[in-house]
């Protein structure tokens, strides 16, 4: 099934005990088509990681609407993935029971799982590692590995809050390349957040800009570099001049 996210002037208020309400998002409205690439900028607090979780289902607005191929969402769907900053994976577990726990969770025949890992850990660049433990991976692997957890389970959709923030620059150009190189095959619809305007202009389609909190779209920015893309792109024109559109964007918010 593919999968088309949408928000009809969603918004978002915590309560907050002794201070009353905190306008944390919103109105939002917008559409992501079946199998689109779309990252979500905005400054820190303005409410992306309440956006991701509405859509994930973890939570409801406050009013407005959010959806999945039209109809409301009410709870977490298995075809929408999620991953968050930090990679939270089990220490006891070796890193294919780490990615295997979804499906052990759903029920699946262990000789059911192990097919379904073993097909992904290559994928991740991960196939010597499969018995290790995450105390002994690199920061940039046990994120891989958070990401097979994801995908093991074929998601139609990815929700990824800065799936890479904690990761040094050139982990992070790697694993956003591997990230296209993946979606390129399956072909979910993508929404994810970064901080970083050339992260979001190399992979996606188009970017959404967030003001400050309570987070509105303030830009919705078509990139329209061509596909396949390579971290040679980063070097031309049009991605600089893409680049300097987003900075300005954000800066004017
Ligand atoms: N559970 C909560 N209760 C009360 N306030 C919250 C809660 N979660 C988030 N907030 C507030 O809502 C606002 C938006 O938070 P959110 O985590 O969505 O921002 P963000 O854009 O993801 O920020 P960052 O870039 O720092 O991750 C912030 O002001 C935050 O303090
Ligand atoms: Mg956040």
């Amino acid at each position: 099934m593919s999968i088309i996210f949408g928000a009809q002037d969603a918004t978002v208020d915590y309560s907050v005990d002794g201070w009353g309400h905190l306008p944390a998002l919103g109105p939002v409205s917008f559409q992501i088509e079946a199998g689109q690439f779309v990252c979500l900028v905005g400054p820190s607090g303005c409410g992306k990681s309440t956006l991701v979780r509405l859509l994930a289902g973890l939570q409801a607005p406050s009013a407005g609407l959010v959806t999945i191929n039209n109809e409301p969402i009410t709870q977490p769907s298995v075809q929408v993935g999620l991953m968050s900053q930090e990679a939270n994976l089990m220490p006891w577990r070796s890193v294919i029971e780490n990615i295997a726990l979804p499906l052990e969770l759903a029920g699946m025949s262990s000789s059911e799982r192990g097919h379904a890992v073993n097909s992904i850990l290559p994928r991740l660049g991960l196939e010597e590692f499969g018995n290790a433990f995450p105390g002994e991976l690199s920061g940039g692997m046990a994120q891989r590995v958070a990401l097979g957890r994801v995908l093991v389970a074929s998601p139609d959709a990815l929700l990824l809050d800065e799936p890479f923030g904690a990761l040094d620059a050139m982990t992070r150009e790697r694993m956003g390349m591997d990230l296209l190189a993946l979606w390129t095959d399956l072909r979910p619809t993508v929404l994810m957040v970064t901080h970083s305007i050339s992260e979001a202009v190399l992979l996606a389609d188009r970017v959404l800009i967030l003001s400050p909190r309570p987070g509105r779209i303030i830009a919705d920015l078509h990139i329209d570099l061509l596909r396949p893309r390579q971290l040679s792109d980063t070097h031309s024109l049009r991605f600089g001049e893409l680049a300097r559109q987003v900075r300005e964007r954000i800066q004017q918010s």
